[in-house]
C-alpha cells in the first residue's frame, strides 16, 4: 500500500484526479468506481474544473456505483444514482447511459446483484476504484465482519453507519434506510487499482486500523492490505493515528517523477 499524506483535501484530490486522468489518457473508456459521501467530493470537484477547461475528456468511460440503498426509488434526492446524477454525471460529462447503479428498488436483490457482477466482468472489470472509509472501518457498505471474499449483495447498515448517514436524510436517522446494496469486499478488491480516501480526524482511527492494524473482517479496510495496488490518500488529520507517518512521508518525497499513484 501506499500512504500519501497531504496538506488538505484539495491537494489530495489534485492527486488523484492526476492519476483519472492518466488513466483516461492511456485508455479513453476506462472504467471507473465511484463512491458517494462528502470524500470523494473534492475529487469530482476537480475533475469538472479541469473538464470546464478542456483539460480532460470523461466522455468515453464507463462507471459503476459501490453501492445503493435498498427501498430508495432511483430518482429519490438521496439516492446514489441522484447524487452521481449531481456531483459526476453532469459536470463530468460522463454519458449517463454508461454510469451504472444498483436498482434500489428491486424485487429481487440477489437477481440484482448476480447481473451487476456480470455487468461489472462484461466490462472487462474496475480500472480505477475511488473508496471511502466508514468510521467503522467499512468499505462500500460492507459492515463489519463482512467477508473479506463477499461479492455483491443485500447487507444491513450499523447504527453508526445509519447515524453518520443521517445527515444525508435532513438529519433524520430513523429515514436512512436499514438496508443496502453494496459491491462485496472481494469484488471490490478485483478493481486494478484502489484508491481510498480520507479527510478529518474522525476518520483517524478507521485509517489507522486500515493501514497498519491486522487484516480482519472486522475491519473491512484491511482489505486494501491484500491488494497489489492499494493507494490510501488522507489528510493530515486523518493521518494522526498512523505510527509510521514520518516514514510515509519521506517515502513519498523521495517517489520517482515518473511514478504516479
Ligand atoms: P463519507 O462516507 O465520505 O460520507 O464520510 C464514507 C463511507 O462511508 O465510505
Amino acid at each position: 500500500m501506499e500512504v500519501v499524506i497531504c496538506d488538505s483535501p484539495a491537494a489530495g484530490a489534485q492527486l488523484v484526479a492526476d492519476a483519472i486522468a492518466e488513466l483516461v489518457a492511456r485508455r479513453p473508456a476506462a472504467v471507473l468506481g465511484l463512491a458517494t459521501g462528502s470524500t470523494p467530493e473534492p475529487v469530482y470537484d476537480e475533475l469538472a474544473r479541469r473538464r470546464a477547461a478542456a483539460a480532460i475528456d470523461l466522455s468515453q468511460v464507463s462507471a459503476f456505483l459501490l453501492d445503493e440503498y435498498l427501498g430508495l426509488p432511483g430518482d429519490d434526492p438521496a439516492a446514489y444514482r441522484q447524487v452521481i446524477e449531481r456531483q459526476v454525471v453532469a459536470p463530468l460529462g460522463i454519458a449517463r447511459d454508461r454510469v451504472h447503479g444498483l436498482d434500489g428498488m428491486t424485487d429481487d436483490p440477489p437477481r440484482e446483484c448476480a447481473e451487476y457482477e456480470a455487468a461489472i466482468a462484461a466490462h472487462g472489470g474496475v480500472d480505477l476504484q475511488l473508496l471511502g472509509i466508514g468510521t467503522d472501518g467499512h468499505i462500500g457498505f460492507n459492515e463489519p465482519g463482512s467477508s473479506l471474499g463477499s461479492r455483491t449483495r443485500i447487507k444491513t447498515l450499523t447504527d453508526q453507519t445509519r447515524a453518520d448517514n443521517a445527515r444525508f436524510f435532513g438529519g433524520d436517522v430513523d429515514a436512512v434506510p436499514p438496508h443496502v446494496l453494496t459491491q462485496g469486499i472481494g469484488t471490490i478488491r478485483e478493481a486494478r487499482h484502489l484508491v481510498l480516501l480520507a479527510w478529518g480526524e474522525a476518520k483517524a482511527d478507521a485509517v489507522c486500523g486500515c493501514v497498519e492494524g491486522p487484516v480482519t473482517s472486522s475491519v473491512p479496510a484491511t482489505a486494501l492490505q491484500l491488494h497489489p495496488h492499494a493507494t490510501i490518500v488522507l489528510d493530515r488529520p486523518a493521518a494522526a493515528w498512523l505510527v509510521r507517518r514520518a516514514g510515509y512521508e519521506r517515502t513519498f518525497s523521495l517517489k520517482p517523477s515518473w511514478q504516479g499513484l
